[in-house]
Parts: structure tokens; C-alpha cells; sequence
């Protein structure tokens, strides 16, 4: 029997919820033919026992297509992570080319992270900088959207070409995940998907690659930290979160894996009405105070302003339409703060 046509079998075996084979995202882990009968091993970091059994079922009818086989039993292994344990960060290797790798956090959704992300790569840019946006948010992979582009990545030499967009290299786990598929689905393999995004796509030169995490503080966050050799760490925060505590939750991520903290981004902060008048609704400069207690940076409030939304909406970012408006200025403010901490 050819293993080669096993294998080929096999590349028709999406992992579920993605749009991608097992073969390619590298989960197989040995073939075995033998009188008709196939052996075949993936290794799965996954329990959810949903993934297993379709996986398997998969394999299977996948493999008993060719007219040779009459038996095929597929083994689940596990990763070995023993190694990994005693030391988190074995399995890093940097990116040739890229000087610094940022994650944009957040305690949950909807507070601004994405909009936070795209506007600083854009405002990093705008200070003269090479950056690349890294769009990981598995619940909802705005980033295409807001930097108004609807172009699909190809493969040139092998690598997955980025996009460019106002400047930025793009690259979004929306290309990759199906839309509708369920959202328990999405997770298990987001840290192999964020590796392969760093090594396989064509990055070029970068002084900077700003991650969006998806939002959320748990255990999948946790190992994208521990898995992708990061160089800080950003949490974005709106003022009712801070006083909910997330913010400290955040932190301690960030810290449990040495990811250093550049800082907290105050987002939807307060507003100015026509009359010039600031309103704070929620209470503000509780990110500055929790900051200054926990002893690490503020990297700056940003106010709520209709421009920012709109400019999210249109695709293109208040940094790039109004340089010199004061929304922009709040994220081109918080891109100089983020150089000061690397350039000393
Ligand atoms: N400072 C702001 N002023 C006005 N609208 C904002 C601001 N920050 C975010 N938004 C809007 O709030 C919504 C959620 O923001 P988004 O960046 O998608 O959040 P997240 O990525 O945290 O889920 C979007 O419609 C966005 O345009
Ligand atoms: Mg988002």
C-alpha cells in the first residue's frame, strides 16, 4: 500500500470548524500500512470529545476510499508536554526580521481592543515604523473590516503573502475559520494557527507585529501568551471594567508567563459634547489609578469619539483620515509611549 495515497487521503480531512486539513496545520504524527490494514496517529491537544470523534470519523472514511484498505484504526496522542512544563517558552522561536512582537488584551469583548489594535499599528506607521496587525481574535476577526480590506492572502514562495493596507501587513484568523462554524470548535487549535501565522507568512522586515488576542483572560489566552515569544503585553480597558477588577486579571496573565506589561490603554474614557463639555459616564482615570498602583505604565485614555466608530465602520482609521484630530492624536500619543519602552 502507498502511504503517499494515504496522505493524500488525508489532506481531504478538514479539522473541524476550519476550512484547513489536518496535514497541513501538521497534527500527523505517523502513518502505518500493513496488509490492508492502515494505522494512522494525530496528535491533538484538544479533549473536547466532539473534535475526537469527527476527526476520527473523518480519517476514517477518508482513508477506506482507497480500494486497498480494508482496515483503518486512528490513534489519538497526546503532545508531550512534560518539556514544556518545566520550561514555557522551549517551544519559542522569534521571527527572523521582526523586531517586536506586542498583544493587545482585553478582560472581554467589545471594549475597544480591535478598534485600540488597528489604530495603533496605523499610528506606528504613521511614526515612520514597519508593523505588521495580527488579527487572532477567534470570536470575532474585525480587523480586515476596519482596515477596509476584503482581499484574500496567497502563497508566493511558500509563504502566506500578508496584505497591505494603509501601510500595514495584514494577515487575520477570519481568513482561516469558517464562519459559521461553532464557536467550541474555534479554539482548540488557535495556538498552532498563531504559530503558523508567525512563521509561515511573509512578514518581511517589521519593527513592530501587534497581536489582537481574543478577549477574555482564561486558560486559551493564557497559552496563546506562553506559546508566542512576545516581547509586552497591552491591556485595553473601559473605566466600568476597571472597577470590576478585570483589569487585575489581565495583569496577572500577562505576569504568570513573564510577558512584560507596556501598559494599560483606558478606551471609551469619557466624552466631549458639541459644547465642549467632557462627560465622563462610567467614571474615569481608573486605568491610570490601577496602573500607578500596580506599578506598571498608563499608556493613555482614549475618549469616546462618533469619528472613531464611523472610521472603524468605513475601513478606514481616524489615524489615517484626520492625522491631526484629536482622536487620532489620542492612539499616535499612546504609539510614542509604546516606542519609549524600547527605545532607550
Ligand atoms: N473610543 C471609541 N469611540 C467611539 N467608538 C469606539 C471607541 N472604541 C471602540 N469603539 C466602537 O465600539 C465598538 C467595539 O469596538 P471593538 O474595537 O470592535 O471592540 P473589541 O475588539 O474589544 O470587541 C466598535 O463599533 C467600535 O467602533
Ligand atoms: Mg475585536
Amino acid at each position: 500500500m502507498d502511504k503517499e495515497n494515504i496522505l493524500n487521503a488525508l489532506r481531504n480531512v478538514k479539522y473541524p470548524g476550519y476550512n484547513r486539513d489536518i496535514i497541513s496545520f501538521g497534527l500527523l504524527k505517523g502513518i502505518k500500512a500493513e496488509n490492508g490494514k492502515v494505522e494512522i496517529t494525530i496528535s491533538l491537544t484538544t479533549n473536547n470529545p466532539e473534535i475526537i470523534n469527527q476527526l476520527r470519523k473523518d480519517c476514517e472514511t477518508a482513508v477506506l476510499n482507497i480500494p486497498e484498505v480494508k482496515e483503518v484504526v486512528v490513534e489519538i496522542s497526546r503532545p508531550d508536554h512534560q518539556h514544556s512544563q518545566q520550561n514555557p517558552w522551549a517551544g519559542q522561536t522569534r521571527i527572523k526580521d521582526v523586531k517586536h512582537i506586542i498583544a493587545v488584551a482585553s478582560g472581554k469583548g467589545g471594549v475597544g481592543k480591535s478598534t485600540c489594535s488597528v489604530n495603533i499599528a496605523c499610528a506606528l506607521k504613521h511614526l515612520g515604523l514597519e508593523v505588521g496587525l495580527l488579527d487572532c481574535d477567534i470570536y470575532g476577526p474585525t480587523i480586515p473590516l476596519m482596515m477596509g480590506t476584503k482581499q484574500q492572502p496567497f502563497i508566493e514562495n511558500d509563504k502566506l503573502q500578508p496584505i497591505l493596507s494603509h501601510g500595514v501587513k495584514l494577515m487575520s484568523i477570519g481568513f482561516l475559520i469558517e464562519d459559521d462554524a461553532p464557536i467550541i470548535w474555534r479554539g482548540p487549535l488557535i495556538t498552532k494557527v498563531i504559530q503558523q501565522f508567525l512563521h509561515e507568512v511573509d512578514w518581511g522586515k517589521l519593527d513592530y507585529l501587534i497581536i489582537d488576542l481574543p478577549p477574555g483572560t482564561g486558560d486559551a489566552q493564557l497559552s496563546l501568551c506562553q506559546n508566542v515569544p512576545l516581547d509586552g503585553g497591552i491591556i485595553v480597558t473601559t473605566p466600568q471594567e476597571v472597577s470590576l477588577g478585570v483589569v487585575r486579571k489581565g495583569i496577572g496573565m500577562f505576569e504568570k508567563v513573564n510577558v512584560k506589561i507596556l501598559g494599560i490603554i483606558e478606551n471609551m474614557s469619557y466624552f466631549i459634547t458639541p459644547s465642549g463639555e467632557r462627560v465622563e459616564i462610567f467614571g474615569n482615570g481608573g486605568g491610570r489609578n490601577e496602573a500607578n498602583r500596580r506599578g506598571i505604565s498608563f499608556l493613555g485614555e482614549v475618549p469616546i469619539f462618533t469619528e472613531i466608530r464611523i472610521s472603524g465602520d468605513n475601513g478606514i482609521p481616524v489615524v489615517i483620515s484626520d492625522p491631526d484630530k484629536p482622536p487620532a492624536q489620542a492612539f499616535i500619543n499612546i504609539a510614542r509611549e509604546i516606542q519609549k519602552q524600547f527605545v532607550q
